[in-house]
């Protein structure tokens, strides 16, 4: 299949076809305007890919998800998330040496400029971290310039992913009014994290190792997702010649809307409603259904996976794992159980293809963690990091790329004179 036809007007025009290596066809647009006047016109681009990407596979109807050809589920069991960003970056599974070399990079790179510490100082406590993170991460800019010098452009996403752990941390620290704990050498990224979010000057902070690696299986599973809202956003940025980080920060704010990345932190909330209205998960599942209740079941549903989302299979377990070893009895996960067994048995529900995502499970597990729900979604930006700087890569390299001008189909008033505001 080389090639499809377009019947419009009378005329018929034959427009190029595109099959990926997972067999999935494309209908190449690109002349269709110049050729025939006409645009295609997809609000939310359900039906239109926006580029050629070698670096992260869905197949929604299956529930697969692989980085760069390797299944998620076999890289949360064996890989790590230092390894899995490298992976995403560079497009290979690192050798022992070059996994070093990146270890010890990020680990040499996660302080912050002394001087940005002082932009925490303007935030109230009360900053949603996320708009924190955002302009954080935008203002690295003023002190690492975007250059066209490759080394200085891979020291800046080396710079990137190592300081957003410290900035995340950092904002915490400042919201509670403790002081800050300063990345440590001798831990892992996940581990450094941790310490910088909880341990304190007084005391000896012990590492819950059963809490540090469930927190690097979650920055896995979060790591990429192909041309999700937020990556979209960073490449539409990216393509405008603008540098990495005002393109990732652009990603940071995208995701903090709740149907998107902050609907982690919606379902632990929503959670929390259900729980205090009596636990009655059934009234809440009448809502989610009534057209004329706005309410939505947050952390269901998604507009690729019509089947289960591989990454919420992996956190339920790793959840149910956690808790019992650490003999937390969360109501909150017992409510989110009754809630998916009863949604997935409800024709509502199936009719629709409506799973849980990514967002159902994943805010028990950064309960356990201490983490507050506020920061929920900045731990999904953590682990999504790679993943935009991957797609940001991609889309520079892209020799097919330019500037990204979506056209519309003009709806409005048609030419009419200007008329004095006496004669309105
Ligand atoms: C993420 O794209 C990605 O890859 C995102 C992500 C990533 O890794 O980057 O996977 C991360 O954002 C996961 C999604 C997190 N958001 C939520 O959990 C919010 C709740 N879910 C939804 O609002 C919704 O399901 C979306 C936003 C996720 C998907 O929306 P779509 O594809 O635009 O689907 P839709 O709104 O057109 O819904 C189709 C139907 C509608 O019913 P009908 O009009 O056909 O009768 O399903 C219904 C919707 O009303 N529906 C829901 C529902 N989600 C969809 N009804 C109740 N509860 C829900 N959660």
């Amino acid at each position: 299949m080389d090639s499809a036809k377009l019947e419009l007007d009378g005329n018929t025009y034959e427009l190029p076809v595109t099959v990926g290596t997972e067999g999935e066809v494309g209908v190449n647009i690109r002349k269709l305007r110049s050729e025939s006047g006409a645009v295609t016109l997809d609000t939310g681009y359900g039906n239109t890919g926006s580029c050629e990407s070698a670096i992260t596979f869905i197949d929604g109807e299956k529930g697969v998800l692989r980085y760069r050809g390797y299944s998620i589920e076999s890289l949360a069991q064996k890989s790590s998330f230092v390894e899995v960003c490298y992976l995403l970056i560079y497009g290979e599974l690192p050798t022992s040496d070059q996994l070093e070399v990146f270890r010890h990079k990020l680990t040499y790179h996660s302080l912050l400029h002394e001087d940005m510490k002082k932009f925490f100082e303007g935030y109230p406590p009360s900053a949603h971290p996320m708009s924190v993170l955002s302009a954080m991460v935008s203002s690295l800019a003023a002190y690492y310039p975007d250059s066209d010098d490759p080394k200085v452009q891979e020291l800046n996403i080396i710079r990137l992913i190592a300081k957003l752990k410290t900035i995340a941390a950092f904002s915490y620290k400042k919201s509670i009014g403790h002081p800050y704990m300063y990345p440590r050498n001798d831990l892992s990224y996940a581990a450094d994290f941790m310490h910088m979010m909880f341990a304190v000057p007084a005391e000896t902070y012990v590492m819950p190792e059963l809490l540090t690696a469930a927190l690097d299986i979650l920055l896995i599973l979060h790591a990429d997702h192909e041309q999700n809202c937020s990556t979209s956003t960073v490449r539409m940025v990216g393509s405008s010649g603008a540098d990495l980080f005002a393109s990732i920060s652009a990603g940071i704010s995208a995701l903090s809307g709740p149907l998107h990345g902050k609907a982690n932190q919606e379902v632990i909330l929503m959670l929390e409603q259900i729980l205090h209205d009596g636990g009655d998960y059934k009234k809440y599942i009448a809502k989610a259904k009534d057209k004329d209740d706005p309410f939505r079941l947050m952390g269901f549903g998604h507009r690729v996976y019509k089947n289960f989302d591989p990454r919420a299979r992996v956190i339920k377990k790793k959840a149910d794992e956690v808790l019992s070893k650490l003999g937390i009895q969360d109501p909150l996960l017992d409510v989110a159980k009754e809630l998916e067994r009863t949604a997935l048995e409800d024709d509502y529900f199936a009719e629709r293809r409506l799973y849980p995502n990514v967002d159902f499970y994943s805010g028990i597990l950064y309960r356990a963690m201490g983490i507050p729900t506020n920061m929920f979604t900045v731990m999904f930006s953590m682990g999504r990091m790679p993943g935009w700087i991957a797609q940001w890569l991609e889309m520079k390299k892209d020799p097919a790329n330019r500037i990204h001008r979506p056209r519309q189909i003009y709806t409005g008033s048609q030419v009419r004179e200007y008329k004095e505001i006496s004669e309105r």
